[in-house]
C-alpha cells in the first residue's frame, strides 16, 4: 500500500496512529537539528519531521531529497508544539521512522504555490506542474462538479446523452473548420465539427425526444480570452417543444447549477429583445449588473452649427453618475480609449452637471448652459453626475458607447464578481447583411426558424425577418444561444437559397437532413451552453483559458507538446499532401 491516509486528512484525533503518506515535497527547512518537509498531495499538506533520533540511513536519504521529489514516509501522528492555523492539518505532524524516494525531481522552473512567480509561458510549457497548484486545480475540481451536476440534473430531465461523430463534414456555424484529411479517400477531408448542431437535428427526426451532450467542439477564428479553438458545449435539443418550453429548463439548469455549486439563488432570468439590447447598451450582450444605459440624444444636439454632429447619423450620451468631478487628465484618457482602434471613436464630448446646476462641456462654444440642460434631461443626469458622448454611423457609435459604458462600469466598480445577473436575449434577426461579400449570411445558423409573423417578410424585406432564436447573457457574457429549428424541408431550402447556396450546393452541403426532413421531423428546438464560459464565471475569472487543463494560447498553439507542428514527408505522402503542397 502506497499511503493509508492523504495529505490532508490527519487532524489531532489521529495522535498515536502510525500513517503511511506519499506525496510531493513542497519545501524542507532545516531547523536546530530538525529538519521538517512539507509534504504536498491534491487533499493538503502535512509536516513530516526528523529530528536527532533519526537513524543515519533515513538522514542520509533526506538530504537527498528536494522540491518536487515524490516520497513516501511512514511515522506516527503527535501533536504539534507550534501550530499552523492555515492549514486544516496545522495541529499535527508526523515523526517519520521509514522514508522512501518513489520519484526524483529537477529543480521546477517556478514555485509551486498558491502565489507562482513563474509568468504565463513558462507555466503553459510546464502547464502538469502549474495544474499542482491549488488555484489551478481548483477551477478543475469546480468544472468537474459543474459537469457532474449538469449531467444529473439533465438525465433527471429525462435527456439522453448521446455522442455524435468529430470527423464530419462542416457544420456551419460562422467560423472557419479546422479539416483532416482521409487516408482512405484520397483528396478528401473531414471537418471537426463546430457543434454536433445537425446530429442533434437528426436525433430529433430518430425520436430521441431530448438529447444532451458535453462535447468538444472546434472553431478555427481569431482567439480572445473567452474563446479557445477547441472548447466545450453542453449542447441540448428537444423535440415537441417551443422557445418558451427551451428557455424555462435552460433557466432551471443555471438556477440548479448555481445553487449546488455556489449556493446562490438566482431567481430572476428577465427577456429582452435584441434591438433593445442594441439600443439601450449598445451591445447583444448586456452586462445588466448596472444600468447607464445608452440615450439617444440625436434630435436634441443637432442644429447648433457643431458639425460633427449635425452631420452625424447618430448622437448617443452616457450619464456617469457621480462623475463631475473628473479631472482633465481622467478625460483626456477616457477619450484617448475610445479612439484606440479597437474601440474607433473619433473622439469623446463630455458634458460636466456641476454641483450647483451649471454645466460645463468640451463643446462650450457650440451650447448655451439652456441646451446642455436638454441633454443632461436627456441622459436623466443630476448635478454631480458626467456625461460622455459619441456620435457617428449609428451602429459603429453603439458599438462603441457600449465598450465606453463597460470602461466606466469597469473604473466605478460596477461589475461586482460576486453579483449574478443573467438574462435572456430574444427576437435576434434572423439574417446578417455582410457588406462585403454583399450578401446575408445567418446570424445564429441556417437552421434557424422565423418568427412564424414574419415569414411573409422572407420575399419582401427579408433583413427585418426576426428569428426565434436566444441568447442566455450573465454578467454580460454569452453563456448560450440557440433557436427553434425548421423542420419543414421547404422552408429549409427557401432559407438555403436566401442565404446564397445554389440548390446544388444546398443538397451536396446539406441534402441529409433536407432528407431526413422529409421522414417525419418533429417541431425541435435547441440550445448549447459554452461550458468553458460557464464555469470562468462561477470561478469568477476573465479568461477560459483557466478552466481548461491543457488550453492553447493565444496564437492557438499548445505549447506544452509543441502543437501545431509539420509531420514527416511519409505522413504528407500517404495523405498525398505533399504534392499539393509543393504545387503552391
Ligand atoms: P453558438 O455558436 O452560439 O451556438 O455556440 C454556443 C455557445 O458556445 C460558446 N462558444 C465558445 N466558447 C469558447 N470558445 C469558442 N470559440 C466558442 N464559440 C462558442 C458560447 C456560445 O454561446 N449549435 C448552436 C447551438 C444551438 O443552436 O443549439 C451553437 O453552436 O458560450
Amino acid at each position: 500500500m502506497y499511503r493509508t491516509h492523504t495529505c490532508g486528512e490527519l487532524r489531532l484525533e489521529h495522535q498515536g496512529t502510525e500513517t503511511t503518506l506519499a506525496g510531493w515535497v513542497q519545501r524542507k527547512r532545516e531547523l536546530g537539528g530538525m529538519t521538517f518537509v512539507d509534504l504536498r498531495d491534491r487533499y493538503g499538506i502535512t509536516q513530516l519531521v526528523f529530528d536527532e533520533n533519526t537513524s543515519s540511513e533515513l538522514t542520509d536519504k533526506l538530504k537527498k531529497i528536494g522540491r518536487e521529489y515524490v516520497i513516501q514516509a511512514t511515522g506516527l501522528v503527535r501533536e504539534r508544539s507550534s501550530k499552523n492555523k492555515n492549514i486544516a492539518t496545522g495541529d499535527i505532524e508526523i515523526d517519520v521512522k521509514a522514508l522512501n524516494v518513489l520519484s526524483a525531481s529537477a529543480t521546477p522552473p517556478f514555485t509551486i504555490e498558491d502565489e507562482s512567480d513563474g509568468g504565463d509561458d513558462i507555466r503553459m510549457k510546464y502547464r502538469y506542474l502549474d495544474l499542482r497548484r491549488n488555484p489551478v486545480r481548483e477551477n478543475l475540481v469546480l468544472r468537474s462538479n459543474m459537469a457532474h451536476a449538469i449531467r444529473s440534473y439533465l438525465n433527471e430531465q429525462q435527456f439522453i446523452e448521446t455522442e455524435t461523430p468529430v470527423l464530419i463534414k462542416s457544420t456551419p456555424e460562422g467560423a472557419r473548420d479546422f479539416v483532416v484529411p482521409s487516408r482512405m479517400n484520397e483528396g478528401e477531408f473531414y471537418a471537426l465539427p463546430q457543434s454536433p448542431q445537425t446530429f442533434k437535428q437528426l436525433l430529433m427526426v430518430a425520436g430521441f425526444d431530448r438529447y444532451y451532450q458535453i462535447v468538444k467542439c472546434f472553431r478555427d477564428e481569431d482567439l480572445r480570452a473567452d474563446r479557445q479553438p477547441e472548447f466545450t458545449q453542453i449542447d441540448c435539443e428537444m423535440a415537441f417543444v417551443e422557445q418558451e418550453d427551451v428557455l424555462n429548463t435552460f433557466e432551471g439548469l443555471t438556477k440548479h447549477l448555481f445553487k449546488t455549486i455556489k449556493n446562490v439563488e438566482v431567481t430572476d432570468f428577465p427577456r429582452m429583445p435584441y434591438s433593445e439590447a442594441i439600443a439601450n447598451y449598445g451591445s447583444d450582450k448586456p452586462d445588466t449588473r448596472f444600468e447607464m444605459l445608452i440615450n439617444d440624444l440625436t434630435e436634441v444636439v443637432k442644429g447648433k452649427d457643431f458639425k460633427v454632429f449635425d452631420e452625424a447619423e447618430f448622437i448617443g450620451g452616457i450619464c456617469a453618475t457621480g462623475c463631475a468631478e473628473y479631472t482633465r487628465k481622467q478625460l483626456d484618457a477616457l477619450t484617448n480609449w475610445v479612439k484606440r482602434p479597437q474601440i474607433g471613436a473619433k473622439g469623446l464630448v463630455y458634458v460636466k452637471c456641476n454641483e450647483d446646476g451649471t454645466f460645463k462641456s468640451s463643446v462650450d462654444k457650440f451650447y448655451a448652459q439652456e441646451d446642455l440642460q436638454q441633454w443632461a434631461a436627456g441622459c436623466n443626469a443630476q448635478p454631480g453626475d458626467l456625461i460622455l458622448v459619441l456620435s457617428g454611423d449609428k451602429s459603429h457609435t453603439l458599438d462603441a458607447l457600449g465598450a465606453l459604458r463597460l470602461e466606466m462600469g469597469k473604473q466605478l466598480g460596477l461589475m461586482d464578481k460576486n453579483t449574478f445577473k443573467p438574462l435572456w436575449v430574444v427576437d435576434f434577426p434572423l439574417l446578417e447583411w455582410d457588406e462585403e461579400t454583399q450578401r446575408h449570411y445567418a446570424m445564429h445558423h441556417p437552421f434557424t426558424a422565423p418568427k412564424p409573423e414574419d415569414i411573409a417578410l422572407l420575399d419582401t424585406e427579408p433583413g427585418k425577418v426576426r428569428a426565434n432564436a436566444y441568447d442566455l447573457v450573465i454578467n454580460g457574457v454569452e453563456i448560450g444561444g440557440g433557436s427553434v429549428r425548421i423542420f419543414d424541408s421547404e422552408l429549409q431550402a427557401k432559407m438555403f437559397s436566401l442565404l446564397g447556396f445554389t440548390k446544388e450546393e444546398a443538397e451536396a452541403q446539406f441534402g441529409f437532413l433536407m432528407n431526413a426532413f422529409k421522414f417525419g421531423a418533429p417541431p425541435h428546438a435547441g440550445i448549447a451552453f459554452g461550458f468553458d464560459r460557464l464555469v470562468s464565471l462561477f470561478a469568477g475569472l476573465d479568461t477560459i483559458r483557466d478552466v481548461i487543463a491543457f488550453p492553447k494560447n493565444n496564437a492557438g498553439r499548445d505549447v506544452m507538446i509543441d502543437s501545431p507542428s509539420t509531420i514527416s514527408d511519409a505522413q504528407l505522402d500517404e495523405l498525398n499532401l505533399r504534392v499539393e503542397l509543393k504545387n503552391k
